[in-house]
């Protein structure tokens, strides 16, 4: 849409993998691209974004912090605002899980959905897919029970659903290696409550540790080697089934939005890279005569 409307500069605040995706099109639709993202954004995020010849700015701080920087800029600048639902395109992209889903569930519904939320826009996008598939009568009104799975460490919309809030408050010193979930104060937090309590789903906040645990089992036993944003989905599955909340005879699925290998920062906590000498204790080194 930026390209048909003509826009040749598009900016954006991001926690990385929007800013991945971005600067991907923009070379693709030769745009310029302005990047901000936190300067512990996964090194795979920054290696894209300068390859893909985005002009990118680290910032000492979270995406809320860019987002004021962009806002005080753009117009200067000339930039278009591609922040999380501040143009009206992104969330009509979004809407395509809810299409996908439906499609392969043969126009039904699962019984329950994990959304991993940071922004919220998949959330957001897939319930208003959903409505707008009713009224074509491509669907029934049965809705998924909606999960929101956030981090320990930044659980803003979990907070806020457990108080029965309408809104969520800032989190402070958001900190997760879920780095799309590292957003402190989603502007659409209204939307994303109302999806998961019309649903009758709930939300509910991982560690980083059952997150990257749920990961490797994740990859051990079905060959998916998820990012930890999917893989903190599959953390809160656990939880929910222990409580009773779902059931296993229940159709449910996992919206696994990254892969793994974008995150080995964070993998590597759990498999560090062995020097020679390490690896020989192991007893694994194998020197080729
Ligand atoms: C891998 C990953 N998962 C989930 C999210 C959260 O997406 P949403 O804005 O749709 O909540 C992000 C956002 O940056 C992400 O990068």
């Amino acid at each position: 849409m930026a390209k048909e409307l003509g826009i040749k500069k598009v900016a954006i605040p991001s926690a990385g993998n929007a800013a991945s995706a971005m600067a991907a099109y923009a070379a693709a639709a030769g745009m310029e691209a302005h990047i901000f993202m936190p300067v512990d954004v996964p090194q795979a995020n920054f290696i894209e974004c300068k390859s893909f010849g985005a002009h990118v700015t680290l910032i000492d701080g979270l995406i809320s912090d860019c987002a004021k920087i962009v806002a005080e800029r753009k117009e200067k600048e000339g930039w278009f605002d591609v922040s999380t639902l501040k143009e009206p395109y992104r969330i009509e992209g979004k809407k395509t899980m809810g299409y996908e889903v439906a499609e392969q569930f043969q126009w039904t519904l699962p019984d329950v959905i994990f959304y991993p939320t940071g922004g919220g826009v998949g959330m957001i996008g897939m319930w208003k897919a959903f409505d707008e598939m009713e009224a074509l009568g491509w669907i029934g009104p049965k809705r998924p029970k909606m999960i929101a799975v956030q981090a320990d460490g930044c659980q803003p919309v979990v907070r806020a659903f457990e108080t029965g809030a309408e809104r969520s408050e800032f989190w402070q010193n958001a900190s997760t290696v879920s780095s799309g979930l590292r957003v402190p104060k989603p502007l659409g937090d209204y939307l994303i409550l109302e999806a998961v309590r019309k649903s009758g789903g709930t939300a509910i906040a991982v560690s980083d540790e059952e997150s990257l645990d749920a990961g490797i089992e994740l990859a051990t036993l079905d060959g998916v080697f998820a990012a930890p944003e999917g893989a903190a989905c599959v953390a809160a599955l656990k939880k929910l089934l222990d409580r009773g909340f779902l059931k296993p005879d229940e159709r449910i699925v996992i919206y696994n939005t990254g892969a793994g290998l974008k995150y080995l920062e964070a993998y590597s906590t759990r498999y560090p890279r062995l020097s020679g000498g390490e690896a020989d204790k192991l007893g694994g080194l194998i020197t080729p005569r």
